[in-house]
C-alpha cells in the first residue's frame, strides 16, 4: 500500500470514530439505567433548536411528547410556551410511541398516555442542551433528568441526542416495567424530529 493511502485511511477511520464516538450531552453519574436516543439529521442547529422549544408545534411532530404545556406553579398555562430555566411543564405523553407520522390530528392511544410535571433544569442556546426533570420530589422512589442536545456535524448534517439516566431504589422497578417502551419513545421523538425537519 502507497503512504499516502495508508495516511488517508487512518484519517478516514479517525473521522468515522470521532463522529460515533461525538457526544454534546453532558456527562452525568452513571444510575441505575438509561433511556438514550441519537440520530444524524439534514438540518441546521437553529431550526432544529426553534422546533424544540416551541411547544405548541410539538403536536406536529412528536409521537411520544403529545403536548407540553408551561405552566405557572400555581398550574396555570404561561402566555410563552416555551422551556425556560425552573419553569414547569406538564407533559402528555405516549410510551410506547405512536407509529410515525403524526400530526396535530393523530389520536392518542389511551392506553399508552400518561403524563409528567416536570420542571426545566437547563437551557443552553449557545450549547443548544435542554434539560428538564420530575419536579414532585420522587425522592425515595426514582428520579430522572431527561437531556435533549444538538450538534453541528458538519456537510447540511446535524446531530440529535437525548438521554435520560434513572436513579433511585424504585429505579429497577420502573425499568422492568417500562425501560423497553420509554427507549421506543426516545427513539420515536428522534425519528419523529427527522421526519419533520428533513420534510422543510
Ligand atoms: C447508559 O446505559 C449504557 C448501557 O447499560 C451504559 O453503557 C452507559 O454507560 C449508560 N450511560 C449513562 C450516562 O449512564
Ligand atoms: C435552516 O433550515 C431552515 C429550514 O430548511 C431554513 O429555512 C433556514 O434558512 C436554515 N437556516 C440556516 C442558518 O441555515
Ligand atoms: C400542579 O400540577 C401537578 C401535576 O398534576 C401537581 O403535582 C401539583 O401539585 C400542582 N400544583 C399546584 C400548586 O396545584
Ligand atoms: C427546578 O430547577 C431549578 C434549576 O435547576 C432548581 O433551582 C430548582 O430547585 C428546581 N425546582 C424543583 C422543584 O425541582
Amino acid at each position: 500500500m502507497a503512504p499516502g493511502s495508508l495516511i488517508s485511511g487512518l484519517l478516514l477511520s479517525l473521522a468515522v470514530t470521532s463522529v460515533v464516538s461525538q457526544s454534546n450531552l453532558p456527562d452525568v453519574p452513571p444510575g441505575v439505567f438509561n433511556v438514550s436516543a441519537r440520530i444524524e439529521i439534514q438540518s441546521n442547529t437553529s431550526i432544529a433548536w426553534e422546533t424544540l422549544n416551541n411547544f405548541p408545534g410539538y403536536p406536529d411532530w412528536n409521537p411520544f411528547v403529545r403536548s407540553s404545556i408551561a405552566v405557572s406553579l400555581n398550574n396555570v398555562t404561561l402566555p410563552e410556551q416555551r422551556p425556560a430555566l425552573n419553569r414547569r411543564l406538564i407533559l402528555r405523553t405516549q410510551i410506547p410511541p405512536l407509529p410515525l407520522p403524526v400530526n396535530r390530528n393523530t389520536p392518542d392511544n389511551p392506553l399508552n398516555t400518561q403524563f409528567a410535571y416536570e420542571n426545566v433544569t437547563l437551557v443552553d442556546p449557545v450549547l443548544f442542551r435542554l434539560a428538564w426533570a420530575y419536579a414532585v420530589p420522587t425522592a425515595g422512589t426514582f428520579e430522572g433528568v431527561r437531556y435533549q442536545a444538538l450538534s453541528d456535524i458538519g456537510n447540511g448534517k446535524i446531530l440529535y441526542e437525548s438521554r435520560e439516566v434513572f436513579h433511585g431504589p424504585l429505579a429497577n422497578v420502573l425499568r422492568a416495567l417500562m425501560e423497553a417502551n420509554l427507549q421506543k419513545s426516545f427513539e420515536g421523538q428522534a425519528a419523529g424530529l427527522k421526519l419533520f425537519l428533513e420534510s422543510k
